[in-house]
C-alpha cells in the first residue's frame, strides 16, 4: 500500500515569494521554503471535489480533516502527498486557520525556541512583524513570561501589532530601528529574527546582547516591488553579512540559518513541533491571523498577489477553491 494520500484542498496559504499558479498547476513550483494547505478526506465540504485515501499515515480514516505541509505544488484543487506530511486539524480549527498555521508557526517556533532559546525576560526583534510569520512569532513570544518584543512594520499596522502583543512597534520607513531599540534597551536584544538579509543581518548581529542570536530565514530585501529589481539584488548580495569563528568567539554571539523547505526529511523533528503548536492552539495561546481570503481563480489570484506586493496584508493571505467570499 502506498503511503501517499490524495486530498482536495479547502484553503491554501500564499506567500509573497510564490509565483502565481499556472493552469497546469500540478507541476507548479511554489514557496521556496514550503507550502501549506488544509484539506479534508471527506465528501462533505462543498468546496471539495474528489477524495481518496490510500495511505497509512498518522491519520488514515476517511473523513479526517488534515492540513498539509508540502514543499511545493499546493496551489491546486487536488494534491497527492505522503501521509507523514499531513496533520489532523483540531475540531475547533477552521480550514482557513489550518492553512495559515503550518509554515508560519513552525518557522516562528523553530527560530524562537529551537535556535533562539527564548527564555523569560528576554527581548526579541521581530522584523515584518505584521506578516504571517511575524504575527505568529509575536504570539509565541507571549507564551513566555516577561518577553519584550520590538516589531518593525508600517505605521498603519501598529494598532494590529499592539493588539497582537508587540511591546514596541517601530515604523522602519521613518525611523532607524537600531537607534530606536538602543534608546529603549541600550544593551540591545537577545534574539533577532531576520527575514530581510543584506545589511539588516549585520545590523541585527550588532544589536545582540552577549549570548544573543540572530536567526536568518529570508531575503525579503531582494524584493522591492512587483518587478525584479537588479539594484536591490546587487545591493543585498554586496551587503551580505559574514563573520569569522574567531569573531563569534570573542563576541559571545551566534548566527543561525533556518529554512523549513530543507527540513522535509526531518519528519519526527517537524511533527514534534506541530504537536506542540496544536497544543498551544487548543489551549488558546495562539490563533492564526488571517488577512484576507481569495477565491482560487486567476483574476483574484492576481488581486491576492497585489495585496502582498503592495504590502497591505496583516497576517496571512489565503486562496480558496470555490466562489468569492467576503473579505
Ligand atoms: N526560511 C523559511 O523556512 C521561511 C518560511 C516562511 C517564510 N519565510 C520568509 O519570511 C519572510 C516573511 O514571510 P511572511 O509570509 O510572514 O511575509 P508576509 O506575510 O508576506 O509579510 C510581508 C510584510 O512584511 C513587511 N516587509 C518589511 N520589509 C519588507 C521587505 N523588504 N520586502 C517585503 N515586505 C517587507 C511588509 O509590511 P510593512 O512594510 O507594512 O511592514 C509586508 O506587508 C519572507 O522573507 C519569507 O520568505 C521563510
Amino acid at each position: 500500500m502506498s503511503d501517499e494520500r490524495e486530498v482536495a484542498e479547502a484553503a491554501t496559504g500564499e506567500d509573497a515569494s510564490s509565483p502565481p499558479p499556472k493552469t497546469e498547476a500540478a507541476s507548479d513550483p511554489q514557496h521556496p521554503a514550503a507550502s501549506e494547505g488544509a484539506a479534508a478526506a471527506a465528501a462533505s465540504p462543498p468546496l471539495l471535489r474528489c477524495l481518496v485515501l490510500t495511505g497509512f499515515g498518522g491519520y488514515d480514516k476517511a473523513g479526517d480533516r488534515v492540513m498539509v505541509l508540502n514543499r511545493s505544488g499546493m496551489w491546486q484543487e487536488e494534491v497527492t502527498v505522503p501521509s507523514v506530511q499531513t496533520f489532523l486539524i483540531p475540531e475547533a480549527m477552521t480550514f482557513e486557520e489550518a492553512a495559515a498555521l503550518l509554515v508560519n508557526y513552525i518557522t516562528a517556533y523553530m527560530v524562537l525556541f529551537d535556535f533562539g532559546n527564548l527564555q523569560p525576560g528576554h527581548s526579541v526583534l521581530v522584523h515584518m512583524a505584521a506578516g504571517g510569520v511575524g504575527m505568529a512569532a509575536v504570539q509565541l513570544c507571549r507564551t513566555v513570561e516577561n518577553v519584550t518584543v520590538f516589531g518593525t512594520a508600517s505605521a498603519s499596522k501598529h494598532e494590529a501589532l499592539k493588539e497582537n502583543g508587540v511591546t514596541h512597534p517601530i515604523d522602519y520607513h521613518t525611523t532607524d530601528y537600531v537607534d530606536e531599540i538602543k534608546k529603549i534597551s541600550p544593551k540591545g536584544v537577545d534574539i533577532v529574527m531576520d527575514p530581510l538579509g543584506g545589511s539588516d543581518t549585520a545590523k541585527g548581529y550588532n544589536l545582540l546582547k552577549p549570548m544573543g542570536k540572530v536567526v536568518t530565514y529570508g531575503m525579503a530585501n531582494l524584493l522591492t516591488g512587483p518587478k525584479r529589481n537588479l539594484m536591490a539584488l546587487a545591493r543585498t548580495w554586496w551587503n551580505q553579512f559574514s563573520v569569522t569563528a574567531l569573531q563569534l568567539l570573542q563576541a559571545n554571539r551566534a548566527v543561525c540559518g533556518f529554512h523549513l523547505g530543507y527540513l522535509d526529511g526531518e519528519v519526527e523533528l517537524v511533527s514534534g513541533v506541530v504537536a506542540r503548536l496544536l497544543a498551544l492552539y487548543n489551549q488558546g495561546h495562539i490563533k492564526p491571523h488571517i488577512d484576507s481570503v481569495w477565491p482560487f481563480e486567476k483574476v483574484n489570484v492576481a488581486d491576492a498577489m497585489k495585496q502582498m506586493q503592495e504590502k497591505k496584508n496583516v497576517g496571512k493571505v489565503l486562496l480558496v477553491p470555490g466562489p468569492e467570499k467576503e473579505n
